[in-house]
């Protein structure tokens, strides 16, 4: 199958993340004869420095003219104090925005060799959820500013029925498949907005009679995500609110190194990226974990519809965990491997099956 990725390896760890996810898919590519062209396409502060722009014409166009975006992470201290639209994130944002990718995914699973989770282990045995965040709506996207002397500043979030409905959907859809229960956070008890998701997925559940839905406000699902977090399924929740909750998950898991995520919009383009930020301690040490971009890839190669590809390049990363091949944030940093080794290791597990 031939298939057009862009690539946006972005800042701080981005580079050497993405490296060896494509080292990954090229592996698999040539075992399985397919053929994937990558274009790489700037984006955050290389483009800002560059083009004075986070996120160039060129490197949308050329999202909207592949089959798959893979993206690395954007984020640089440097440019923290940078206008609204300035700074590496909004470059991200704008790309979200202009493709329409308002459904984001991001499974938290549990590898239960890997034990740097502070919470306790009876806890995290398991656990297997998954965050259906909105991605290009609300407070991220309502109008936002100060006022002229500058000592105060809005940010208006908003949401329509029709935002709602859409990543509601997709959210019933995938409970369906998995143990049928949609848990929905808000703050429902204080904010409108909250109130109308409320309504429109409440309407919604009539017609997914099998499904078990219920609601939870945000401050308490932030407690049951680390106290109980075995109860959840599918997380169905706004933009601000997942956002949130997917750093916090990541404890579960023990690194926010780990965590993929697919990013659907309409017409079904998509975009695939960790859930991590762009770490710029870590920059150029080869100490990344790149986990977390590997099993994005691997939910791009589920997109594609690459089973057997998906589930040998899963296995091979369930293996590096179990033969400790693994990033000092999931591993004792004494007998961690390197970046680059947890990336051949999986490309030589791939080879070799
Ligand atoms: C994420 C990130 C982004 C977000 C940042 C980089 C703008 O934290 O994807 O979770 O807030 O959405
Ligand atoms: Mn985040």
């Amino acid at each position: 199958m031939k298939k057009n990725i862009s690539i946006i390896e972005g800042d701080g760890i981005g580079p050497e993340i993405m490296k060896q996810t494509i080292k990954i898919l090229r592996t698999i590519t040539n075992k399985y004869d397919h053929d994937f062209h990558y274009k790489k396409a700037i984006a955050g502060s290389m483009a800002i420095e560059k083009f004075g722009n986070p996120m160039p014409e060129e490197t949308i166009n050329s999202c909207l003219n592949s089959d798959a975006i893979l993206f690395g992470c954007v984020g640089d201290p440097k440019h923290d104090n940078n206008p609204i639209g300035m700074r590496p994130e909004d470059g991200l944002l704008e790309l979200r925005k202009k493709m329409n990718l308002y459904c984001n995914i991001r499974p938290i699973i549990v590898y239960s060799k890997i034990n740097k989770s502070p919470i306790k282990k009876e806890i995290l045995n398991g656990v297997d959820f998954i965050i259906y965040r909105e991605l290009t709506g609300g407070i991220y996207f309502g109008k936002k500013g100060r006022s002229e002397n500058g000592e105060k500043a809005y940010d208006h979030c908003i949401y329509s029925k029709k935002e709602i409905e859409r990543i509601g959907k997709m959210a019933f859809e995938a409970a369906l498949s998995r143990k049928k229960k949609v848990t929905v956070v808000d703050k429902a008890n204080v904010l409108e907005t909250s109130k109308l998701w409320r309504e429109v997925i409440k309407k919604m559940g009539v017609d997914y009679p099998d499904i078990d839905l219920d609601f939870l406000y945000i401050d308490n699902a932030a407690m049951q995500i680390i106290m109980n977090p075995k109860k959840f399924d599918i997380v169905l929740t706004d933009n601000m609110f997942g956002d949130i909750l997917s750093d916090e998950a990541s404890v579960i898991t023990s690194s926010l190194g780990l965590l993929p995520s697919a990013s659907i919009g309409e017409n079904k383009r998509s975009m695939f990226e960790p859930v991590h930020g762009s770490y710029p301690q870590a920059k150029g040490k080869n100490i990344a974990n790149p986990l977390g971009c590997i099993l994005s890839a691997s939910m791009m190669l589920g997109y594609f519809e690459m089973y057997k590809e998906k589930n040998l390049l899963e296995e091979a990363v369930k293996k590096s965990i179990e033969n400790k091949i693994c990033t000092p944030d999931i591993i004792d940093s004494h007998s961690s491997s390197t970046t680059e080794e947890v990336g051949s290791y999986i490309s030589q597990y791939i080879q070799n099956q």
